[in-house]
């Protein structure tokens, strides 16, 4: 697995404005819409294209085109579809895979090792039904635990994926370990890595709860 922290300067800024404890849902949409078209950009530089014939203006060219089918989006719902319109700006004619995933809060607890540990319900799932001959782009705004990339993962690969990749706002160090370790053949794209978990799974200083910030219902 790679891991590709973005240095471009305008998802940076942008990100810091995001972490404002006052802003707004409007604000809050909007930023996380235009990082999603950013890190879509440099998680999509790598698709492969090839010659095709196209009939233009002046006749018939080969000319550079995608090789393969375009890659499926899979936001994991809630706050992923907060990065869905962002994403859908750069592959516009991408079809749509969804999963529910939620953590249990209940659940959460400090296993052997220190580390937190929290319970991914699934409760929803439609992935297409030709996934095994697309990319997969997860979208998410926060890689914490891993829990919920994680288990998006396997039921992608449950049904037929091998080409995957996963888009996230904000990491935590100990969620990019859980995923390397897990699925050290998917490469994820982040617009910063921050420093740590707190003891009920939360990034710090992170952005607080995405989801919530998101829909507004904070
Ligand atoms: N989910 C969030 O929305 N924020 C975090 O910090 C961790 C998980």
């Amino acid at each position: 697995m790679s891991v590709y922290a973005s240095t471009h300067p305008l998802v940076q800024h942008k990100v810091s404005l995001l972490r404002d404890a006052q802003i707004s849902v409007k604000s809050f949409r909007e930023l996380t819409k235009e990082l999603a078209t950013l890190l879509a950009i440099e998680a999509t530089a790598s698709l492969k294209v090839e010659a095709k014939p196209l009939t233009c203006w002046s006749g018939t060219i080969s000319t550079p085109m995608l090789a393969e089918k375009q890659p499926t989006l899979v936001p994991i719902l809630r706050a992923g579809l907060g990065m869905l319109d962002g994403t859908l700006a750069v592959l516009p004619c991408a079809k749509v895979s969804v999963v529910g995933l939620k953590r249990n809060d209940d659940s959460v607890k400090l296993d052997a090792n220190g580390k937190v540990d929290i319970a991914i319900e699934s409760y929803y799932q439609n992935i297409i039904s030709d996934v095994s001959e697309r990319k997969a782009i997860i979208i998410d705004p926060m890689l914490a635990t891993g829990g919920s990339a994680i288990a998006c993962i396997n039921m992608l690969k449950a049904s037929g994926c091998t080409d995957i990749c996963a888009l996230f706002l904000v990491a935590a160090p100990e969620g990019i370990e859980a995923l390397t370790e897990s699925h050290p053949d998917v490469d994820i794209f982040v617009a910063a890595i921050d420093e740590k978990l707190n003891d009920q799974g939360y990034i710090l200083p992170g952005l607080g709860d995405a989801g919530d910030k998101i829909f507004g219902t904070l």
